[in-house]
């Protein structure tokens, strides 16, 4: 028999509690989880992917092919999460996201939700405030950095280029993320607008070399208008030179757009706030809630410096919206970027922001460094370990001085399972990456991976 599509209350009880069920169990192991599962077989890939049926099926069966589902690839909420890019997640934030799905009331337009739109506003201040960006900054939030990097870029293109963009020219590093360049060709740049600038040996955006590109660029009639800047990129966690940046930008008429997905919530710490120095003289700046403050996947925040020049870059208004695009003096979220209808993505930011207050937030990053710097001091005085880069942030990187025993000790950290480590390519040579970010990462996880690794190099 199906189920009806609005269960009364009791029932709705019922399945709630055997979702939260569910979930507290996860949580509860979450704090001693391993860092990734088990593989399926073909024939459980192909129930799993079966469509549904005409009528509807127990909840303890669905739960329970959710639960098979899981098991496989890489678990985020372990601590020994350690590859790409960590996010724990939080129940907190869980919760407001069930909330905001649960409300289900619309933040597209200010008119439909003006209170629940303001909510989002008041983030997006408290982040611009974080950074200094001065009272004309505004920003919304996006579904994570990609969106955020392609909404900064066409924000740039506009205000830089107008609508003839065929000569500009954006510039970047091997090490900006690959979100950005794949956003310029989104954005309508061909290949050869986006110009990738050798970076020095801490692999930071060289000046010089970038001062000689844009000169190069102008004497043969381009029009150079973007610097993408990496406060904190994904391979090893660097910082650009963010301070010469902004003063090359001002002084060229170039906007300066950091990626701040990984690192930029780092300035919520006294050390992240130095070395991100230079940040908040950005025009625009991308920041990840699902990456520095452990908010489930699917928010992402772009702040602009001025926020005429993301309503001028997000023109388009139907004729059966209101003819304004704010009520009581708040902005209608739709005029600030690409979406219309949206999720009440603010819910799950400021719900656990609300309840935990900000110190938990700064600790947890904290922690992450001090977390990272011990890794690195372990892992330089290892023999065979090539450990050149300090880390800016949190994320470890190291070479090997044979490439093959690298990727031995990689695997070998990796079929152990109490860490997960995901590697990368610098000047093709195997780099091995340690990324914390994960409130739940120990001494223990950071100990046992190294261990594996040093006893693969002794052999
Ligand atoms: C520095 C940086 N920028 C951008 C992105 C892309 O962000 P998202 O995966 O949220 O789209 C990432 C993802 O890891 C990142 O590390």
């Amino acid at each position: 028999m199906s189920k009806p599509l609005e269960p009364d209350r009791a029932e709705r009880e019922e399945l709630a509690e055997a979702i939260l069920t569910y979930l507290n169990d996860w949580f509860d192991s979450a704090l001693t989880m391993e860092a990734s599962g088990i593989d399926l077989d073909p024939a459980q890939f192909e129930t799993l992917a079966g469509g549904p049926g005409e009528t509807g099926r127990r909840l303890d069966e669905i739960l329970s092919d959710l639960d098979l589902a899981g098991r496989a690839g890489i678990y985020h909420p372990s601590g020994g999460h350690m590859s790409y890019i960590p996010n724990a997640g939080m129940f907190t934030a869980a919760l407001g996201e069930f909330l905001a799905a649960g409300l289900n009331r619309y933040t597209g337009v200010s008119a439909a939700a003006p209170g629940l739109v303001a909510i989002e506003h008041g983030l997006i201040d408290w982040m611009t405030s974080l950074f200094a960006m001065g009272g004309d900054a505004s920003g919304l939030l996006l579904s994570g950095g990609s969106m955020a990097n392609l909404t900064g870029i066409v924000t740039a293109r506009t205000a830089r280029l107008g609508e003839r963009f065929g000569k500009g020219v954006l510039y970047v590093t091997r090490h900006t993320h690959h979100s950005a360049a794949k956003a310029a060709r989104l954005a309508g740049f061909r290949p050869g607008q986006i110009s990738v600038v050798e970076v020095d040996d801490h692999l930071r955006m060289d000046l010089d070399r970038l001062r000689r590109a844009i000169d190069a660029d102008r004497d043969a009639g381009r029009e150079p208008f973007l610097v993408i800047a990496s406060a904190g990129s994904t391979d090893t966690g660097t910082i650009d030179p963010l301070p010469q940046l902004a003063d090359i930008c001002e002084q060229q008429g170039l906007w300066m757009h950091v990626d701040g997905a990984y690192g930029g919530f780092f300035q919520l710490t006294e050390r992240g706030r130095e070395r991100l120095s230079g940040i908040g003289r950005a025009d625009s700046l991308a920041l990840d809630p699902h990456k520095g403050l452990s908010i489930p996947f699917g928010v992402g925040a772009l702040l602009v410096r001025d926020e005429r020049a993301l309503v001028d870059a997000h023109q388009g208004r139907g004729a059966y919206l209101r003819d304004e695009d704010s009520y009581m003096g708040i902005r209608d979220i739709a005029s600030l970027g690409p979406e219309l209808t949206r999720p009440f993505r603010g819910l799950s930011v400021w719900l656990p922001l609300q309840l935990h207050g900000i110190a938990p937030f700064r600790e947890a990053l904290d922690s992450s460094m001090d977390l990272a710097m011990y890794a690195y001091e372990r892992l330089r005085a290892i023999g065979g370990i090539d450990a050149r880069w300090v880390p800016d942030l949190s994320v470890v990187a190291f070479r090997f001085d044979d490439d093959e025993l690298g990727r031995a000790a990689w695997n070998a950290v990796n079929e152990d399972r109490t860490v997960h480590l995901s590697p990368t390519i610098i000047e093709d040579r195997f780099v091995l990456r340690m990324a914390i970010l994960n409130r739940r990462s120990t001494v223990e996880h950071v100990d046992r991976a190294i261990d594996i690794i040093e006893k693969t190099l002794i052999g």
